[in-house]
């Protein structure tokens, strides 16, 4: 069965209520485009209002506490988010990685969280420039993959490289190919699980990376911040027939 492709904004630190417009502009490429899903992660403080206005477009948040609740100020539970309308979460971005201090091992408690709350896990994964000139990026996502994954296979990934993401850079087609499918080999429920890939999704280049075979969609930064750049890379996304997942 051919895996059901998506493309997802991943929004940051960016977007407030007057935000909310790209949202109601993508809610028509998602009619169009009912072969593939398209997620939106807008800041935690536009969850509820996306939510309402989203139609098809599938709503996330970006990051979640492992615990249900409690005493962790200024943290948000997977179960809150679910509250809120989301039905995916972003987890353990390079961002949160190098920004938090989030290791592998509470990426897989938060990963188990979300999956408990009903969101689906969107887990990021992505080697550093050193570490790739090294020629250690497949160690390390081997080991990013080993610790991170939850037990329940029903997730997403996301790899992407972190020398790429916000800097125009992307992977070479081939360097993204062969990383897509060292990744699946890798994983309990391979070919049924999305891998995107992350890291200066453009329209420029969405087509040709959309394209790779075990490339199931894309994560998008900076260029899901406008509704024409968005709306361009989900057209660039090849059309595959599979059941909805
Ligand atoms: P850019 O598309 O801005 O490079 O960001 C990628 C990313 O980090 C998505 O999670």
């Amino acid at each position: 069965m051919a895996r059901r492709m998506l493309i997802a904004g991943n929004w940051k630190m960016n977007g407030l209520r007057q935000s909310l417009g790209i949202i109601e502009e993508i809610r028509a490429f998602a009619i169009v485009r009912s072969d593939l899903d398209i997620l939106i992660a807008p800041p935690a403080t536009l969850i509820p209002a996306a939510v309402k206005i989203a139609g098809l477009v599938k709503i996330g948040g970006q990051d979640c506490h492992s615990k249900r609740s409690g005493a962790h100020t200024g943290d948000i539970s997977a179960e809150m988010l679910k509250d809120a309308g989301a039905t995916y979460v972003i987890l353990g971005h390079s961002e949160r990685r190098a920004g938090h201090n989030e290791k592998s091992a509470m990426v897989r408690a938060k990963a188990t969280a979300a999956q408990s709350a009903g969101l689906m896990p969107v887990i990021c994964i992505g080697e550093s420039e050193s570490e790739r000139r090294a020629g250690k990026a497949e160690l390390v996502i081997g080991r990013q993959l080993e610790e991170s994954l939850p037990h329940d296979t029903d997730y997403v990934i996301a790899y992407e490289p972190i020398w790429a993401i916000g800097t125009g850079l992307t992977a070479s087609l081939d360097d993204i190919a062969a990383m897509h499918i060292f990744i699946r080999d890798r994983l309990p429920a391979g070919k049924d699980v999305k891998i995107l890939y992350g890291g200066s999704v453009k329209p420029e280049n969405a087509a040709a990376i959309l394209a790779i075979e075990d490339v199931d969609g894309a994560l998008v930064g900076g260029a899901s911040l406008k509704a024409d750049s968005f709306s361009a890379i989900i057209d660039a996304a090849p059309i595959r027939f599979a059941a909805s997942k």
